[in-house]
């Protein structure tokens, strides 16, 4: 007979207690809300008020069903208030000794038949049943922040959990509306195990100045789809918690991608915890207020731009697919664009498919006739590197070898003007190779248009050891004017996208290649626990299997850390050509 959950106890009324408490009774569970003072049950309480505030004014609830959900809740100061309920959710600080305290307070106070959870994020499930006498009937339910909105709960099962019981929590995570992945007691679970590695890998960036807390958060936001970037994303979590977290995984994997960044420790240390305390990475309007507000560290758009060089006139030289969306970029920003056509195809190929491109443009309804008309005009043909040397800007977009793109470099210097700026839209070599080919490295510097160009809308300006500043504002102003988000960041190997990104999705790798989750568990956990629009392995089947590898390969042979170091697994699928999507094949396979 399946468990029915009448009641249930939420011990703990913190952000993600009384988020859960807030999930049970709006799915029409009686809750006792459990905390220990006054001052923490009203923090809770406002919390479920502020949440269901803001879903009656924007029309998600009602009145009359926001009153029912808080005549559901009964908050209450005394332990013993749980003693009747079918489940108890345990959700206080991440302190063993405490959980352990409370489970065994628990296990003392609710009848025989009651599941005990416990909403750790990092401790193990195992250690803490082991304080009652009914470790058959523990679980974890891992709810994601903020727990009303996220889809997503990760059920824990250790190698005592009764299967009965993990199927009625299952069931009634269902009637709750989520969807509940189920695995085995490892530190950080599927979701978290995933997400901290990459999160401290961006605070490793923002500590060492590779890159602004916005640049870092604007590149996986606007580059890679999630909903924040990952410095917002601690934020919200706060900067304990994700330390805690840190250093469980650490503790089981003994790898440095989880030894929590120095810094951390420091802002933890000064009070900066994130939304909670008004400041983290960002300054907050108020505690607990998600709207950021500009600080010392803001820096506006005019100085970004400061200094920038006059552009009028754009030189693109290649004739691939990356170089015609450049170029059509360009064109319809309303800049004059001399083409250098390069490799196999001749200028009329280029100018036929860019034509192609303007056409679905305007079915589409995006730009009109005219426009279109205007765009094709603004394009002229070069016949030599002489005929780019009065061009402001020159983008190299050729596809070949570091030599091949050398030379390119080493014509446009001998051609183009003084003052003029070099551009390179490589994401696959270090921006300084190039620069060298040249006597003025000063004037290169990377634009790395993240795909599909036109529709991108991220790039990410690149900064070799050598740029000069007002080369980099220009660029920054350049990719302002073409409708372009810009980022900047230093000339390493990915960039700030790739090199976050696909150690990320390769930790994802690594996890399935241990066998401790599905493809599809995996996936599901980072679409519906974290809000990302793909799961690892569906973004690592669009962005090609060996397009991973090769980033991944270049960050382990950049910096020689071995959490860079792509799995064995990608290795084999990509010798056996399982490619992703592009080759019908990748980790789920494809007919279209
Ligand atoms: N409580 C309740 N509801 C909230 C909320 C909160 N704290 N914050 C946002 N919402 C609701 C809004 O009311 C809105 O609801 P509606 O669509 O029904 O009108 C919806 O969420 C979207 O909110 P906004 O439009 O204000 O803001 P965004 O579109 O920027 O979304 C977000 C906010 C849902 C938080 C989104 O940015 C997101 O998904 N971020 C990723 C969060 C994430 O990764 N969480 C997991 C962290 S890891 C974790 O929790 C594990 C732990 O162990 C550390």
């Amino acid at each position: 007979m399946a468990r029915e959950f009448r009641k249930v106890g939420v011990v703990g009324l913190g952000t993600m207690g009384a988020g859960i408490a807030e999930v049970l009774a709006s799915h029409g569970v009686e809750v006792v809300a459990i905390d220990l003072s006054d001052e923490a049950l009203a923090r809770g309480r406002t919390q479920v008020r502020n949440s269901t505030d803001r879903a009656v004014a924007r029309g998600k609830l009602t009145a009359d069903d926001r009153a029912a959900i808080f005549d559901r809740v009964v908050f209450s100061a005394c332990l013993d208030d749980v003693k009747d309920a079918d489940l108890v959710i345990e959700s206080v600080p991440e302190n063993l000794d405490l959980k352990r305290e409370i489970f065994a307070e628990l296990d003392r106070i609710c009848n025989a038949e009651a599941i005990l959870a416990t909403n750790t994020s990092s401790l193990s499930v195992t250690e803490i049943s082991a304080a009652t006498q009914r470790p058959a009937q523990v679980v974890g339910t891992h709810f994601f922040n903020p727990a009303p909105v996220m889809r997503s709960v990760e059920v824990i099962r250790t190698v005592l959990t009764d299967a009965e019981v993990v199927a009625d929590v299952e069931r009634l995570l269902e009637r709750l509306d989520k969807i509940s992945i189920t695995v085995g007691d490892k530190a950080g679970f599927i979701a978290n195990a995933l997400l901290f590695g990459y999160l401290n890998q961006a605070v490793a960036m923002y500590e060492s100045g590779y890159a602004t807390r916005e640049d870092i958060d604007t590149a996986m936001r606007v580059g890679c789809g999630l909903p924040m970037g990952p410095l917002t994303l601690l934020d919200l979590i706060g900067l304990d918690v994700a330390h805690d977290i840190l250093e469980a995984l650490f503790n089981e994997s003994r790898v440095r991608r989880h030894a929590p960044v120095p810094l951390l420790r420091h802002m933890i240390t000064a009070g900066l915890l994130g939304r909670k305390t008004g400041r983290g990475f960002y300054t907050y309007e108020t505690p607990d207020s998600s709207v950021a507000v500009a600080d010392a560290h803001t820096s506006t758009e005019e100085q970004q731009v400061a200094g920038a060089r006059r552009v009028d006139q754009v030189g693109v030289v290649g004739a691939d697919s990356v170089a015609q969306s450049v170029l059509v970029t360009c064109a319809r920003a309303g800049y004059p664009v001399v083409l250098l056509p390069y490799g196999a195809d001749t200028a009329d190929v280029v100018l036929d498919a860019i034509e192609e491109d303007l056409d679905r443009s305007v079915a589409s309804g995006r730009i009109d006739e005219l426009s279109k008309k205007a765009a094709l005009q603004r394009i002229t043909v070069a016949a030599g590197y002489a005929d780019l040397a009065d061009c402001d800007m020159v983008i190299e977009a050729v596809q070949g070898s570091v030599d091949d793109k050398r030379a390119v470099f080493a014509g446009l210097d001998g051609a183009v003007k003084p003052g003029a700026v070099f551009a390179t839209v490589t994401s696959a070599v270090p921006i300084i190779d190039l620069a060298m080919a040249t006597s003025r490295p000063a004037d290169v510097v990377g634009a790395h248009f993240c795909m599909p160009v036109p529709g991108g809308q991220l790039v990410e300006i690149v900064q070799t050891i050598a740029t000069a500043p007002d080369v980099v504002s220009t660029a920054h102003a350049f990719c302002r004017r073409l409708g372009k988000q810009a980022i900047r960041c230093r000339d390493r190997a990915g960039f700030l996208v790739q090199a976050l990104l696909f150690p990320h999705l390769g930790d994802a790798v690594k996890m399935l290649q241990a066998r401790y989750a599905t493809v599809d568990d995996i996936d599901a956990a980072m679409k519906y626990g974290c809000g990302y629009p793909m799961g690892p392995f569906e973004m690592l089947d669009q962005n090609g299997l060996d397009n991973a590898l090769a980033v991944q390969t270049r960050l382990y042979e950049e910096y020689r850390d071995p959490s860079f170091a792509p799995a064995p697994l990608l290795e084999q699928l990509v010798k056996a050509g399982y490619l992703g999507r592009k080759s019908g094949r990748g980790f789920r396979d494809y007919d279209d």
